[in-house]
C-alpha cells in the first residue's frame, strides 16, 4: 500500500518534471538557435556522443543546423543537383512492354522541363525580381499557393486559369479533408464549386507559422526535400486571354468592381463606370482585352497592389528557382500528363483526373486575340511575363511580336 502510493506520487511527479522540461526546452530551441545560427560552423561531422540525460540545450540547436544545412543544399539556387527520387519512381514499372514507349517520352520530357528550369535559374543574363533570394527570404504570404498534403507527401503549387480547380480537387479528396456521410470524399467532381476554392480546403505553407511557429521554416523545408513537388503551366500569353474570357467576359461581380470599374475609369474615358455588373452588361460597357493589357503594363497598377493571382506570373507564384519541382506539367499536354502524375505519385488507383469538357482557349486564337493590342504594348506584355516563358520553355510567340 504505502509503496504503490510512493510509487504514484513518483510517476506523477516524474511526469510533471517532463512536462516542465519539454517546456523549457520547446523555447530554448527557438532562442538559442538563433543565437548559434550565424557563428557555429559545423565543420566536418563528428560522430554523436552517445545520448546523455540533460544535453538539450547544447544538441538541439545544432540538429536544426544540421537540417538546414542538409536542406539547403537542395534549395539554395543553382547548386541543385535533380532529385533521384523521381527517375527512380519512374523506373518502376517500366519493365512491361505495353506502354513503355510512351512513359519514355513522359519522362523524357520531365528531364527536359526539370533541366530547362535549372539551367534558367542559373543563367544570369535571365533576370527577375526575387530570383537570387534564398528560400528563407521569401516572404510567408507568398506561400499561399502551395498545398500540401502530409498523407501522400505531396505538395501542389496551384497556378489559377492552369486546370487548378481540378488539382485542387485531386488534393482534396487526397487529403480526405472533406467527409461525405461519414466516408473520405472520393469523387472529385462531386466536391461543389465554392468548397473547391474556399481556402480552408486547402493546407497551404502560409498557414504553417500559425501551426507550429518557430519550427515552421524547418518543417517546410523538410517537406520540400521529402515530398513530390508538381505544378501545372500553360502558355504565358494563352493564359492571359484565358484569364481575361473568365473575369471579364462572365458576369463577375467581384472582378467587375476590383478591376473592370479601374479598367474603365483609366483607359476607356468612363469617369463613372456602370455600378453594378449586370447594369454594365445591360449598357453593353465591358474593358476590352486592350484595355486589360493596359492595366496589366500600367506602373501604377503594381503600385496599388500585386498582381492578382489570375494573372500574376508563375514564377512569383510557385518560386521555381528556390523549389525544385519534380514534375511541372504542361495544359497543353494536359490528360497525358496528369496521368503520368498520378502514377508518379503512386494515386492511380485512388483518383482520376477529371477530364475537361469545358471550352478551353485555343493557342491558335492569340493572333486574333491580340490583334487590337498595339504591337509596341505586345512586346511590354511580352518582357513583363518573359521569365515565365523562359523558365517553362515556351517559345517567343515571334507571329505576334514582329509586325
Ligand atoms: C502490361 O500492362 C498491360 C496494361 O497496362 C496489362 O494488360 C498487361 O497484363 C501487362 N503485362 C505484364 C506482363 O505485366
Ligand atoms: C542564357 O540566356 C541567354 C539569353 O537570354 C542565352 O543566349 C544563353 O545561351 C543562355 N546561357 C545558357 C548557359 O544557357
Ligand atoms: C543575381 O546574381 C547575379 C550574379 O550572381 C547578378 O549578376 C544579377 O544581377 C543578380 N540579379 C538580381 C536581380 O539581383
Ligand atoms: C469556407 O469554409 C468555411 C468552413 O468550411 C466557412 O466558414 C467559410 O464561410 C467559407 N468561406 C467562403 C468564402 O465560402
Ligand atoms: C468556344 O468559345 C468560342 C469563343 O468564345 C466560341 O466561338 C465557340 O463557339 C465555343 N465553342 C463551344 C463548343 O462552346
Amino acid at each position: 500500500m504505502g509503496t504503490s502510493r510512493m510509487f504514484r506520487i513518483f510517476v506523477v511527479l516524474g511526469s510533471a518534471f517532463m512536462i516542465l522540461l519539454i517546456i523549457i526546452y520547446w523555447d530554448d530551441v527557438g532562442a538559442s538557435h538563433l543565437y548559434l545560427h550565424a557563428p557555429v560552423s559545423p565543420g566536418p561531422r563528428v560522430p554523436r556522443p552517445p545520448p546523455q540525460p540533460k544535453p538539450h540545450a547544447t544538441r538541439t540547436p545544432s540538429f536544426l543546423n544540421d537540417i538546414d544545412a542538409f536542406v539547403n543544399q537542395f534549395l539554395e539556387p543553382g547548386t541543385g543537383e535533380p532529385t533521384d527520387t523521381v527517375p527512380a519512381l519512374l523506373g518502376s514499372g517500366m519493365e512491361n512492354g505495353t506502354g513503355r514507349r510512351r512513359r519514355f517520352s513522359d519522362r523524357n520530357n520531365q528531364e527536359k522541363r526539370r533541366r530547362l528550369l535549372q539551367e534558367v535559374c542559373a543563367n544570369d543574363s535571365v533576370a527577375f525580381p526575387g530570383k537570387n533570394r534564398s528560400f528563407d527570404d521569401i516572404p510567408n504570404k507568398e506561400l499561399d499557393h502551395l498545398i500540401v498534403d502530409d498523407r501522400h507527401g505531396i505538395i501542389y503549387c496551384y497556378v489559377p486559369k492552369v486546370a487548378c480547380s481540378n488539382w485542387k480537387r485531386i488534393m482534396i479528396v487526397l487529403s480526405e479533408s472533406l467527409q461525405q456521410e461519414g466516408a473520405p470524399q472520393r469523387d472529385p467532381l462531386a466536391i461543389p464549386r465554392d468548397l473547391v476554392h474556399n481556402s480552408s480546403m486547402h493546407f497551404t505553407f502560409n498557414k504553417f507559422w500559425k501551426r507550429y511557429g518557430k519550427f515552421a521554416r524547418h518543417l517546410m523545408k523538410v517537406k520540400l526535400k521529402k515530398y513530390t513537388k508538381f505544378l501545372f503551366v500553360r502558355d504565358p500569353f494563352v493564359r492571359l486571354i484565358s484569364a481575361y474570357r473568365n473575369k471579364f467576359e462572365m458576369r463577375n461581380e467581384d472582378f467587375y468592381r476590383r478591376f473592370a470599374q479601374v479598367m474603365l475609369r483609366r483607359y476607356a474615358n468612363q469617369p463613372t463606370p456602370p455600378a453594378s455588373v449586370d447594369e454594365a452588361f445591360a449598357l453593353g460597357v465591358q474593358p476590352s482585352f486592350s484595355h486589360f493589357t493596359q492595366y496589366l503594363l500600367d506602373p501604377q497598377t503594381e503600385r496599388d497592389a500585386p498582381f492578382n493571382e489570375h494573372w500574376r506570373q508563375v514564377y512569383r507564384l510557385c518560386h521555381p528557382c528556390q523549389i525544385q519541382y519534380d514534375f511541372v506539367g504542361h495544359l497543353e499536354t494536359a490528360e497525358e500528363d496528369a496521368e503520368h502524375l498520378l502514377r508518379l505519385l503512386r494515386v492511380d488507383n485512388v483518383v482520376d483526373f477529371p477530364s475537361s469538357q469545358r471550352n478551353l482557349t485555343e493557342s491558335s486564337w492569340e493572333t486574333d486575340w491580340f490583334g487590337a493590342v498595339a504591337v509596341e504594348a505586345r512586346r511590354q506584355l511580352y518582357k513583363l511575363y518573359e521569365p515565365d516563358f523562359r523558365l517553362f520553355g515556351y517559345d517567343r510567340p515571334e507571329s505576334i511580336l514582329n509586325e
